[in-house]
């Protein structure tokens, strides 16, 4: 196999170019995959009430914080309280009526949200 490539400069090179190009590719994905954010914040308007504008200041600090939060934990979070495997009485409620797509763009959305600015 070597052997071929360093007899094939060309083949080396174009290899190297779609390895490369792949890797970039990789790097570029948004970690919330899928999501748009903007959608996103269209569909939080009801999740405000509880979780506060951007989901940064809960109405009361039972709730908990969105912003900033990672955009899988998120999505992994909702998906669970709507499969039942997390139960919330309130958030399953919620979680009950969303799809895939909306779920990845609430996480995106929250997940783009400035977060903690509290001084302690
Ligand atoms: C009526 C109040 C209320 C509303 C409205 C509400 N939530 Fe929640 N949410 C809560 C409470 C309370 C919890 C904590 C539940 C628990 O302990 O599991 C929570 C937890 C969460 C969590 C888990 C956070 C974590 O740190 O694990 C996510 C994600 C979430 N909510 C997203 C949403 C989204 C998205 C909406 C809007 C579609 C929404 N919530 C609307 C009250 C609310």
């Amino acid at each position: 196999m070597k052997a071929f490539f360093f007899a094939n400069p060309f083949s080396l090179s174009s290899l190297l170019a779609g390895v490369l190009g792949a890797a970039a590719l990789a790097a570029s994905l948004p970690a919330n995959a899928g999501g748009n954010a903007a959608a996103g914040e269209k569909k939080a308007e009801t999740c405000a009430a509880c979780h506060g504008p951007g989901g940064a200041k809960p109405a009361t600090p039972d709730y908990p914080v969105l912003a900033g939060q990672h955009a899988d934990y998120l999505r992994q979070a909702l998906t669970a309280y709507q499969k039942g495997k997390r139960k919330n009485a309130i958030m399953s409620g919620m979680a009950a009526p969303l799809s895939k797509q909306d779920i990845a763009d609430l996480a995106a959305y929250f997940a783009s949200q400035k977060s903690l600015t509290d001084k302690y």
